[in-house]
C-alpha cells in the first residue's frame, strides 16, 4: 500500500515541530491545516497572489507552491512570528497607523514580504519597496498606503536602533 502520511521536522517561529501530515501536503496546507497557524492565506493556491508568503530562512517563500517536506530543517517565520516580547512588530503598528489594510487577505504575506525586505535592506528605496512588494497582489488599497507604511516602519526601526547605540 502507498504511504499516505509522512513525518516532517519544522521549525515555525522559533518552535520545533514533529508532525504527521499527509504526503502531498504543500508548506502552507501543514502551517493551516496541521499546525493551526492561519494568519498565512490560502488565496490561489498557485503562486500567483502571494497571501502566502512566510519567511524561510530570512527570504519570502510562498508556501502554497512548496512541498513541507521542502521546509525541513528550516527556518520559517509567519505572520503570528512576527512580534516580538516587546509587542507587535513596527510593521503592523504601521500599516494600523496609515491604514494599509482594508479586508487584510493579503496584509500577512505582505508583512512577511516586507520584514524580510527590511532585514536585509534596513532603508529601501520606495522603489526597491514596489519591487519586494511586486509578487503580493491587493485588490484594496491602491498600495500607496502599504509603501507608506513600510518606508515609515523602516524609519521607526531605524530609530530604535540609533537610540539603543
Ligand atoms: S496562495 Fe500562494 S501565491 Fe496565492
Ligand atoms: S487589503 Fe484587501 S486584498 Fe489587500
Amino acid at each position: 500500500m502507498p504511504k499516505t502520511t509522512d513525518i516532517v521536522r519544522l521549525h515555525v517561529n522559533g518552535d520545533a515541530h514533529e508532525v504527521g501530515v499527509p504526503t502531498h501536503y504543500t508548506l502552507l496546507e501543514t502551517l493551516r491545516y496541521v499546525l493551526a497557524l492561519t494568519g498565512t492565506k490560502q488565496g490561489c493556491d498557485k503562486g500567483d497572489c502571494g497571501a502566502c508568503t512566510v519567511i524561510l530562512d530570512g527570504n519570502p517563500t510562498l508556501a502554497c507552491l512548496m512541498p513541507v517536506w521542502e521546509a525541513e530543517g528550516r527556518q520559517v517565520v509567519t505572520v503570528e512570528g512576527l512580534a516580538g516580547p516587546e509587542g507587535s512588530h513596527p510593521l503592523q503598528d504601521e500599516f494600523d497607523l496609515n491604514g494599509a489594510a482594508q479586508c487584510g487577505f493579503c496584509t500577512p504575506g505582505i508583512l512577511c514580504s516586507a520584514a524580510a525586505l527590511l532585514e536585509r535592506t534596513p532603508d529601501p528605496s520606495r522603489r526597491q519597496i514596489q519591487e519586494a512588494l511586486s509578487g503580493n497582489l491587493c485588490r484594496c488599497t491602491g498600495y500607496a498606503k502599504i509603501y507608506d507604511a513600510v518606508e515609515a516602519a523602516a524609519d521607526r526601526l531605524q530609530s530604535e536602533e540609533e537610540e539603543a547605540k
